[in-house]
């Protein structure tokens, strides 16, 4: 492993398995030195559909053969084209156009930027605790942790921060909902005019900030503040989306609608592709070439985006996720009774963390956290972290996930527990 060629990666690119992955095969990858790997994280919610899906590969493999790069100002194509119909299909709302780009952050990039021109106001409203990405915008609107801001400044202006819905760190006086509710009224009226603020940008699980679950009432009461304000509300699914809650979009929880969404990762399963979804109220008040990109788009990408959607929907993968995810937590809220260190265990479908805290206190403690990850590293099972104090530990498996692997899982978690909260 300690080849001079693995020199050639940026050291700023941190990495949680310390081993070279070969090939992977729905919820297991394998080592070139011959190792099998559980992962639980499948590309940070990108594999939804498992590791080299069969029927993914092949419209991707079919798609090669016809058109590659179907440069969407060049020219309509077919495979572009009925990919964002099927999105349409799936996407809670009234929506009519679907615009593709390439990363998480470009989605919210390009939303920021329908919801700027659309409206002629300038400001962007989004959350404490959110993560949207790190170009030089979405670390404006990212505030999950100084090191994807830190270094940066100065970020765009026009951007402030509300409370978001954290139930569990709500002082125990306070109503989560009222709590960062009347936080996000203040905001809007001390910070900035009302009739500025063009969007509204909200996580419905927050991600990087610690998977954290608001009530309902919580994205219910932003929807109606946006109205209220006339601001467009944007919700980003780029890690929530595409099945991963047990449901295709996480706001269906809610009950609750955008007026864009983001969306990324899991779209096309492991192919580079991301979209906004909106209305063409809204794009047609934009000048033609103030959005997109050369890439977006991409043909096998969109092949690939189509099948993975086919593959979520006919194997009844959202099902699994709700069943599955139930387990997860059903399996740590009993581990929680031997070890108090987990505070929290929360989430929706196959998008669940375990909040690590010292014993008796909602003191964080990342270094619980960090070592219940190695011990499940150590094991083989790959293991992520998240949350503002770096002490969740998140949970993303393929939505496939099948029972041995859940099974085997549960097994690990018990030892890297025992190790961890000694
Ligand atoms: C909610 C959310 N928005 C945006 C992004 C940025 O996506 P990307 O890394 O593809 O730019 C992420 C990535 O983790 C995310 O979870």
């Amino acid at each position: 492993m300690a080849q001079d060629k693995y020199k050639v990666v940026p050291s700023v690119i941190g990495r949680f398995a310390p081993v070279v992955a070969e090939r992977a095969e729905g919820s297991w990858f394998y080592t070139k030195d011959g190792e099998k790997w559980l992962d639980l994280a499948v590309g940070i919610a990108v594999v939804n559909t498992g590791h080299t899906h069969p029927k993914v590969i092949a419209a991707a493999k079919a798609q090669m053969d016809k058109i590659v790069h179907a440069q969407a100002n060049m020219f309509y194509n077919d495979t572009v084209v009925d990919a964002a119909n099927k999105i349409l299909e799936i996407v809670p709302g009234d929506f009519d156009n679907v615009l593709f780009i390439n990363s998480g952050a470009e989605a919210v990039e390009n939303a920021v930027k329908l919801a700027k021109q659309s409206t002629r106001r300038p400001v962007t409203i989004a959350f404490k605790g959110a993560f949207h990405g790190r170009t030089h915008m979405t670390m404006a609107l990212t505030c999950s942790k100084a090191q994807y801001r830190g270094y940066y400044e100065p970020l765009p202006g026009g951007v402030y921060h509300a409370r978001y819905a954290y139930p569990y760190r709500t002082p125990a006086s306070e109503d989560p909902v009222d709590f960062a509710i009347s936080d996000l009224r203040k905001v809007i009226t001390t910070e900035c005019w009302p009739d500025q603020v063009a969007s509204i940008l909200v996580e419905p699980i927050q991600g990087e900030g610690g998977f954290i679950v608001p009530p309902a009432e919580f994205m219910q009461e932003v929807r109606k503040i946006a109205d209220e304000i006339g601001a467009l509300l944007i919700i980003d699914e780029i890690q929530s989306g595409f099945g991963r809650t047990g449901k295709w979009f996480c706001m269906e929880h809610y009950g609750v609608t955008a007026d864009i969404v983001t969306i990324a990762k899991g779209i096309a399963s492991g192919f580079p592709l991301s979209a906004i979804v909106s209305r063409s109220e809204y794009f047609d008040k934009c000048k033609p070439g103030t959005l997109g990109g050369t890439y977006g788009g991409n043909a096998v990408a969109c092949a690939a985006s189509a099948a993975g959607i086919d593959a979520i929907r006919d194997e009844g993968m959202m099902d699994n996720a709700t069943k599955q995810g139930e387990k997860l937590r059903g399996f740590f809220t009993k581990l929680q009774e031997t070890y108090p260190n987990i505070g929290e265990v929360r989430g929706l479908g196959l998008m669940d963390a375990i909040e690590i805290v010292k014993p008796g206190t909602k003191e964080p403690d990342a270094a619980a956290a960090v070592a219940f990850k190695n011990a499940c590293i150590e094991r083989k099972v790959l293991t992520l972290l998240c949350g503002m104090y770096d002490n969740c530990v998140r949970f993303l498996p393929a939505l496939n996930i099948p029972d041995d692997a859940m099974d085997y899982a549960m097994g690990v978690w018990e030892e890297a527990a025992k190790v961890a909260f000694a």
